[in-house]
C-alpha cells in the first residue's frame, strides 16, 4: 500500500492505487467498505451497513480537491464527463471515484458489473434505470426497457445491485455541473463493461478510464 511504506518497491503505484484523496471522511467510508467485504453478507446488507458513513461523506465539505471536481475535455465517456479515482484497491476489490457531468450533459447507457453505492455531492441529476428483457446470450444485442426514473439532489443516494439494478444513464439537470460520488466493489473505470443503445438494441464493450490514474495496461513500467 502506498500510504504504509515500501515506497521504493511500489514507487510507480503510489499515485494510482490506495488513497488518491486522503481525508478522514474518505478513509472512514473505505474502512467501512473493507470491513463489509470481510463479512458474509449479501450485497443489499453491505450497502445498508455503509449508508451512514457514505451519507457523512456527501454532507462534508472540503475533502474533494478542485482538480477532481471539474469537467474533463479529454473524457472517454464523452460530453466532457470527468471520472476521477479517489481510492483504488490494488486487488481491484473496491474503488471510490467522483463523476463530474457538465450542465445538460448525460452519460451513455452503461453497466457497472459490481454492487455499489452512488450519491450526489453537488448539483442535480436525473437517473434512468433500465431492465433487461433478453437473456444476454448474444453479446452484441440487448433489449432494454425503462424501469424507473428518479431525480437526485445533493445527499440523495441509490444502490447498484447487479444484475437487476445495474444498467442506467445519468443526466445533469442543474445549471452547474453535477458531481456524484461512487463506491463500487470493482475498479470500475478499468473494468471492461458495456455501453448500450436501447433504441438500436445494441451493446458494445466499454472501458471509461480514470482521468487521473491509468488502467493496468497503460501504467508506466
Ligand atoms: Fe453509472
Amino acid at each position: 500500500m502506498c500510504d504504509t511504506g515500501h515506497m521504493h518497491d511500489h514507487h510507480h503505484q503510489c499515485d494510482q492505487f490506495g488513497f488518491l484523496v486522503d481525508s478522514p471522511e474518505v478513509r472512514r467510508v473505505i474502512e467501512a467498505a473493507q470491513h463489509q467485504l470481510t463479512l458474509t453478507s449479501d450485497y443489499a446488507e453491505r450497502i445498508e451497513a455503509l449508508k451512514t458513513a457514505f451519507a457523512q461523506l456527501l454532507e462534508s465539505d472540503g475533502w474533494l480537491p478542485d482538480n477532481l471536481a471539474r469537467p474533463d475535455d479529454t473524457s472517454r465517456m464523452g460530453d466532457g464527463i470527468g471520472q476521477y479515482a479517489l481510492y483504488r484497491a490494488e486487488d481491484g476489490s473496491l474503488c471510490l471515484f467522483s463523476l463530474v457531468i457538465p450542465a445538460g450533459a448525460e452519460t451513455p447507457v452503461h453497466d457497472h458489473l459490481a454492487w455499489g453505492l452512488v450519491g450526489v455531492y453537488r448539483g442535480e441529476q436525473s437517473e434512468t434505470v433500465y431492465r433487461r428483457l433478453d437473456d444476454g446470450s448474444d453479446p452484441t444485442r440487448a433489449q432494454l426497457e425503462v424501469a424507473k426514473r428518479q431525480s437526485l439532489t445533493p445527499g440523495s443516494c441509490y444502490a447498484l445491485i447487479p444484475p437487476t439494478d445495474d444498467i442506467h444513464y445519468v443526466k445533469t439537470t442543474s445549471p452547474t455541473p453535477s458531481i456524484s460520488i461512487h463506491l463500487l466493489a470493482n475498479d470500475t473505470a478499468c473494468v471492461w463493461r458495456h455501453k448500450f443503445d436501447p433504441d438500436a438494441g445494441t451493446v458494445v464493450p466499454f472501458r471509461s478510464g480514470y482521468a487521473n490514474a491509468p488502467c493496468e495496461e497503460a501504467a508506466s513500467a
